[in-house]
């Protein structure tokens, strides 16, 4: 109770402190902002020091600097490793925005701003999380944090840091808060993610643009050629026909389609939400299925020709298109592109040439619900917002997750605070003030809930529960 009363005194400068940071215009993308990622490094590094961190380093990379903090005050008991990043994805289109994307604006109990859920908000919630128990009594498990500053540029560092540093991130359970809540008022834990492979075409014809008149009917298009390849890649049903592409897919099993089928959600709700004439997916799935659990091949981008104001008759030397998939266990992204590339150069007429570039991937993660940990998570949720947790697992892709599974063989606990309407690499960004609040206090129950689990004896230990 000391603990919650004392969160609910400090509130205020909570909720200035993340103002401060998301003040700072962290976009990992832009070699221009590189200065003012490095600032937000050193912020959250200040941050974590008067949080009461006893270890606090700023480990540059060949990019973005990684920070690392810990408190190691409670021995004998667990120690939780929380991950998450300070970096920012781009702000454009700029005029969409109702206030400036790092002046931080209040409007309606909502906090907007670039990176206000994703992901500086809930990183700072375990911060808030960590100094509370520090200020009142005591920590009751050892707490480490990993926060990178390139999360959104698909974190080219990170897997080398940790294969560098195995017994610095040695842990007993990871945290994760990157996600949403499964809706506002019911709390949720996530036990599952996409994983991604994402490319861009190219498709080139002549060595120049030609007049479409004299040339025209004699050779080929690349747009034309690209939109035909692009168009064999599905079907009418929603299938991928890329061969071989469902080979690894793990399909649900009766039990997670049933509890998915229970979860309270409306397609109409659902659809009108983001304004859809009508949903669209994969024959045979719900629309949480298809989300969830059923990988997707996307045109992220397109472009080639003319697209200026009026008419240019040409035939574009050119064509490309930035296409990703989200794949799920155990797809994995070298298998996928391997695959569609063959595809695509098996359709491509001899006329053109492809090229099929690999951006960058990681791979999606499943693991028990049932595991201590996870349980620990949904007593935490409950306690912090009053309702029975829910088991959810999520579209996105966060990579390092399975890394962390993989490498670190311990469990993952991913506990989000944002919800559905954030904005999440749109304009207008936002956190709610309640998610952000009971998020600390979540943040803090967790801390009491794993110690407990410590407590019980190593059997109950989240270390020795490991199952895949
Ligand atoms: N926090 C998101 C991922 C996310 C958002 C997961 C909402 C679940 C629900 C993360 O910052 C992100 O944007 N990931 C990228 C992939 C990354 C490799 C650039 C994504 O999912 O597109
Ligand atoms: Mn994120
Ligand atoms: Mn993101």
């Amino acid at each position: 109770m000391a603990l919650s009363s004392y969160l609910k005194k400090e509130r205020n400068r909570h909720l200035g402190e993340l103002k401060e940071l998301l003040a700072i215009p962290s976009i990992s993308t832009d070699p221009e902002r590189a200065k003012d990622v490095k600032r937000a490094a050193q912020w959250v590094s200040k941050r974590l020091k008067k949080a009461g961190c006893t270890k606090v380093r700023v480990h540059p990379t060949e990019r973005h600097p990684i920070v690392y903090g810990e408190w190691l005050g409670a021995a004998g008991q667990p120690t939780i490793l929380v991950y998450g990043h300070y970096d920012v994805q781009p702000v454009d289109p700029l005029n969409l925005w109702k206030s400036d994307p790092f002046t931080p604006t209040l409007r309606d109990g909502k906090l907007f701003a670039r990176g206000a859920s994703d992901d500086k908000g809930q990183v700072i919630v375990h911060v808030n999380a960590l100094e509370a128990h520090l200020k009142n009594g005591g920590c009751p498990v050892n707490v480490k944090f990993l926060i990178e500053g390139e999360e959104e540029i698909g974190s080219p560092n990170l897997d080398k840091f940790i294969d560098g540093n195995k017994e610095l991130l040695s842990c007993d359970a990871v945290v994760v808060s990157d996600t949403a809540m499964f809706a506002k008022g019911r709390p949720s834990v996530c036990y599952g993610l996409r994983g991604l492979a994402y490319v861009e075409i190219s498709v080139t014809g002549t060595d120049r643009d030609l007049h479409s008149g004299t040339f025209g009917g004699a050779v080929a298009n690349p747009a034309n050629a690209l939109v035909t390849m692009l168009d064999s890649l599905k079907d009418s049903r929603g299938r991928i026909k890329v061969k071989g592409f469902y080979d690894n897919v793990v399909r649900m099993s009766a039990t997670e389609r049933r509890a998915f089928a229970r979860l309270p959600y409306s397609d109409t709700k659902f659809r009108k939400s983001i304004g859809a004439p009508a949903l669209h997916g994969e024959f045979g799935y719900s629309t949480l299925e298809r989300i969830w659990t059923r990988p997707t091949l996307d045109i992220n981008g397109i472009w080639s020709g003319f697209t200026g104001e009026g008419a240019k008759t040409v035939i574009p030397a050119e064509a490309n298109a930035k296409v990703s998939m989200r794949l799920v266990p155990d797809q994995t992204p070298d298998e996928i592109v391997r695959k569609l590339t063959r595809h695509l150069r098996s359709v491509a007429p001899k006329s053109v040439k492809v090229e099929v570039r690999d951006l960058h991937g990681g791979n999606a993660w499943v693991t028990p619900p049932d595991r201590p940990a996870l349980q620990a998570a949904s007593r935490a949720m409950q306690r912090a917002f009053g309702r029975k947790a829910v088991f959810v697992r999520e579209g996105g892709s966060i990579p390092v997750v399975d890394t962390f599974d993989r490498k670190l063989r311990v469990p993952c606990v991913l506990m989000g605070f944002g919800l559905q309407d954030d904005n999440l690499h749109a304009p207008n960004e936002k956190i709610d003030v309640d998610q952000f609040y009971g998020g600390i206090e979540a943040a803090a129950y967790l801390m009491e809930e794993l110690g407990e689990v410590g407590r019980r004896g190593s059997k109950a230990k989240p270390r020795a529960s490991r199952k895949r």
